[in-house]
């Protein structure tokens, strides 16, 4: 498992709550951290759609990236009508090295298992489905364990918890490439189809997996639903930012120390890196590397910026950037820049969204100027720095794949 950085006393702990049991998958040590009491007051107290009200109320915002309000994906499938409706749990974790979403798999399946059956409950769907990625043995197993055990004690299956409502989990190893972890392409593969993305909308919410109204949310959303329905709606709202609420797992590279923490939303990326052991003097840090490789490489001056999904996308992350990915280079940005740039010559890019019109300048620039050739052989890097920054100028943000083999090498 990736290492877990120590926070300050005090940090809340939500996600990371279980962290050091002596094992994740003991059901009674799990019941007595309170482990499917949410679902017990969704199902007993609460109804469907009190669930989403008490979600709503909540603030709660999803992990996956663009930050959408995780009620209102619930409203939407709910409220689209449809023979069935189905809940996906993204577990992919698409950015190379982050073990964000892995962590958090291991530390506390329960958790992902229970936000899952919760959100089925609130939108009425029957089947539900856990995509992990297939090399995250460990977390694989958990899982799988979890969902074994609480079938087996009633909490999910034909008749959850008494309700004469059938909620079947499904733990789904999947394997691909980066673009696996997006909505579309992950709701493909489930089915067995091509994984390529299609143009929303229609979202998932009204037409996903099997045409049907779909929740595909990213697992430290879903596994955070049961402590709001433990703790109450208040209770999280006054955790983190106002305008995002809550815990969010971030895994802090290129410094003294690597690992997985778990961060209030709100928090500096200057907190952040600290963890990491980047001392807090001015001019050490030279870039910040935020949101992984569809993410922003931010300057030092970013260092202040608050850790919330609108702060992070005007200081230059880019939406829909996937894992909480924070590195913090000890070189120069525009070396980090120029390994980046070569990365995109030597491998063939899966473009999407705005990547596109990035990479476009980028190449359109490079090709003006003569070095058409060593675009084609690859060698971006070749090509030298200071001209190289002539067309990537007004570029504030860049995709590439396998970022962090890249800044590995340069840190
Ligand atoms: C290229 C690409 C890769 C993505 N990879 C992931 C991923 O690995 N895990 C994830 O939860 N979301 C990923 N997303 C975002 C998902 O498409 C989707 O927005 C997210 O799972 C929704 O969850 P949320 O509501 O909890 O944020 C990716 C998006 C893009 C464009």
């Amino acid at each position: 498992m990736t290492a877990l950085l120590p926070t300050p006393k005090g940090w809340p702990s939500i996600l990371l709550a279980r962290r050091g049991a002596a094992d994740p998958i003991d059901f009674d040590a799990a019941a007595s951290a309170g482990a499917f009491e949410g679902l017990r007051r969704a199902i007993r107290e609460l109804g469907p759609e009190g669930t989403t009200a008490e979600v709503e109320a909540s603030g709660l915002r999803g992990r996956g990236g663009a930050g959408h309000r995780t009620a209102a994906k619930w409203r939407t499938a709910a409220g689209t009508p449809a023979r069935a409706r189905y809940v996906v749990a993204n577990g992919y974790g698409a950015d190379p090295g982050s073990g964000t979403d892995r962590t958090l798999l291991e530390t506390d399946p329960y958790a992902v298992v229970e936000g899952v059956a919760i959100a089925a409950f609130a939108i009425g769907a029957e089947e539900a489905f856990i995509c992990v990625r297939s090399t995250a043995t460990e977390a694989v197993g958990r899982l799988q364990a979890a969902v074994d055990e609480a079938a087996s004690r009633n909490f999910i299956g034909d008749d959850a918890l008494g309700s004469r409502l059938r909620i079947e989990i499904e733990v789904r190893p999947v394997q691909g490439a980066y673009m696996l972890g997006e909505e579309t392409v992950l709701l493909k593969a489930l089915d067995g189809k091509r994984g390529q993305p299609e143009q929303r909308p229609p979202h998932p919410a009204t037409r996903g997996f099997r045409n049907a109204p779909t929740v595909i949310q990213n697992v430290q959303t879903l596994a955070t639903v049961p402590w709001i329905l433990r703790n109450g709606a208040m209770a999280f709202a006054a955790i983190g930012a106002a305008d995002a609420p809550g815990t969010v797992l971030v895994d802090v590279r290129g410094a003294a120390k690597s690992g997985v923490a778990e961060v209030p939303f709100g928090t500096s990326l200057r907190d952040i890196t600290t963890l990491g052991g980047v001392p807090r003097a001015p001019r050490v840090v030279k870039a910040v590397v935020v949101g992984g490789p569809t993410g922003g490489i931010l300057p030092p001056s970013a260092l202040d910026t608050a850790y919330t999904f609108e702060a992070l996308r005007a200081a230059g992350k880019i939406d829909e950037s996937v894992e909480s990915f924070l590195h913090a280079g000890g070189k120069n940005v525009k070396a980090v820049q120029e390994a980046l740039w070569a990365e995109y010559g030597a491998r063939t890019i899966g473009v999407m969204a705005d990547g596109a019109r990035v990479l476009a300048r980028i190449w359109q620039g490079a090709w003006n100027a003569g070095n058409g050739n060593a675009i084609a052989a690859g060698k971006l890097k070749s090509i030298a720095p200071s001209q190289l920054k002539d067309y990537y100028n007004d570029v504030t943000f860049v995709e590439s794949f396998y970022l962090d083999d890249i800044i590995g090498k340069l840190v």
